[in-house]
């Protein structure tokens, strides 16, 4: 049986790659999810498979050696899916430094944790052992020519304190993979949309500000673009690179769906009018009249967009929803989870917002 150990598991992404490996896989696997449990984290993404006898979680921080040293000692780990970070561009903005701890200094601790539980004394590594940096598009900057892609050769060019935080995290695991022959691989995805996204991302920010009736905040012109693609293909690439990737490689994960902000935001407020019942209280607050234009963020990258070539042909990966199709799903099912979304936007949430968008 293959045990995963698998950082920030009770964020966004990490929460739904669980569901999507039990899913999958079943009984046939076993997953330790290390979380530190920061104000992304939410054991409530994970209530379905708390009980389960092949799931355990660990309340830990990437940043401290001496936890994550111990979780490996006590447990045979052959994958490690390392998602724990600090994600957020507009956090980075404000506060750089817990990105350098946490993306840089942490990715480091779990680096060194793998290779002293993994390498043998000749150098070798033990067989099947495998670590997956999961990385971001940003990493490569911003886009100007509509005809360009971000391609696993496009050099790195990160403008915001995430993005260098994440490239920096990057070229360590690269540096252990060409040092030590780290068994390693990294992927680099664009944005994800889907249930359990924390409401300081754009989707969820606009379904749950069209909802309560607050203003929708479109940055700059509204016109920058991104590649939009459904969590669960994120997680279904993070998979077939964990077990197929070749050794060392980094694979770009995309579904080439790129939309500029203000149409996903027109996109939330006629999915919410055409699925909300006339008779169901919040449609009554959602309205076009909401978009407002506020400054633009610091250093605002233009354009991402992926070319997915690489991991389309080498491992068969595509994606398997369209974004007319995963919207709707997403939308849904923010409305039939109106609890998690009180539960999330309320105490600390609230403050953060206040901050962020000076109301
Ligand atoms: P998220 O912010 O929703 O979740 C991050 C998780 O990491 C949380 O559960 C948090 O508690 C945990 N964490 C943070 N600091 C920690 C620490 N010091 N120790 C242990 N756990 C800690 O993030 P997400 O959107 O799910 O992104 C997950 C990963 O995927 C990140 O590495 C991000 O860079 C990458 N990524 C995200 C996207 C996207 O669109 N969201 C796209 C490409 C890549
Ligand atoms: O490309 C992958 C990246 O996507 C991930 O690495 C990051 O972890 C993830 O947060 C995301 O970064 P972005 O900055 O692209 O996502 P965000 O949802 O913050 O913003 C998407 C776009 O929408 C961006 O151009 C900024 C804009 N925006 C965002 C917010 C929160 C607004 O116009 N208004 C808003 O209130």
């Amino acid at each position: 049986m293959i045990t995963y150990l698998v950082t920030g598991g009770a964020g966004f992404i990490g929460s739904n790659f669980i569901h999507y490996m039990f899913e999958k896989y079943g009984d046939d696997i076993r997953i330790i999810n290390v979380d530190a449990l920061t104000y992304a984290g939410n054991p409530e993404n994970l209530k379905s498979v708390a009980g389960r006898e092949n799931y355990s979680f660990i309340k830990a921080d990437i940043r401290n050696s001496d936890e994550i040293n111990k979780i490996f000692a006590e447990n045979d780990i052959d994958r490690v899916v390392h998602f724990a970070a600090e994600s957020h561009v507009d956090r980075s903005i404000k506060n750089p430094g817990i990105f350098v701890e946490t993306n840089v200094l942490g990715t480091c601790v779990m680096l060194n944790a793998a290779r002293a539980a993994w390498e043998n004394e000749d150098g070798s590594y033990k067989e099947g052992k495998k670590f997956l940096h999961v990385s971001t598009d940003e990493v490569y900057g911003s886009l100007s020519d509509p005809k360009d892609y971000f391609y696993e050769t496009t050099p790195y060019s990160p403008h915001s304190p995430y993005s260098a935080s994440k490239a920096s995290s990057d070229m360590l695991v690269k540096s252990y993979v060409d040092t030590y022959h780290f068994p390693a691989n990294i992927t680099n995805c664009s944005n994800n949309y889907g249930p359990y996204q924390f409401p300081e991302k754009l989707i969820p920010l606009m379904i749950n500000n069209a909802l309560t009736g607050k203003k929708m905040p479109v940055y700059g012109d509204g016109k920058n673009v991104r590649d939009w693609l459904y969590v669960a293909d994120h997680c279904k690439g993070i998979d077939m690179v964990i077990n197929k990737g070749r050794m060392g490689e980094t694979y770009n994960i995309g579904g080439h769906n790129e939309k500029q902000n203000i149409d996903i935001v027109n996109i939330i407020i006629d999915t919410l009018l055409e699925i909300l019942p006339e008779d169901d209280e919040r449609r009554k607050n959602v309205s076009k009249e909401l978009i407002t234009y506020v400054e633009d963020r610091k250093g605002h990258d233009r354009r991402y967009a992926i070319a997915p070539d690489k991991i389309k042909s080498e491992l068969g990966w595509e994606p398997d929803t369209k974004f007319e199709d995963g919207i709707k799903k997403t939308i849904k099912w923010y409305l039939e989870n109106e609890e998690w979304f009180k539960n999330v936007t309320s105490g600390d949430y609230l403050k953060y917002y206040e901050k962020m968008y000076k109301v």
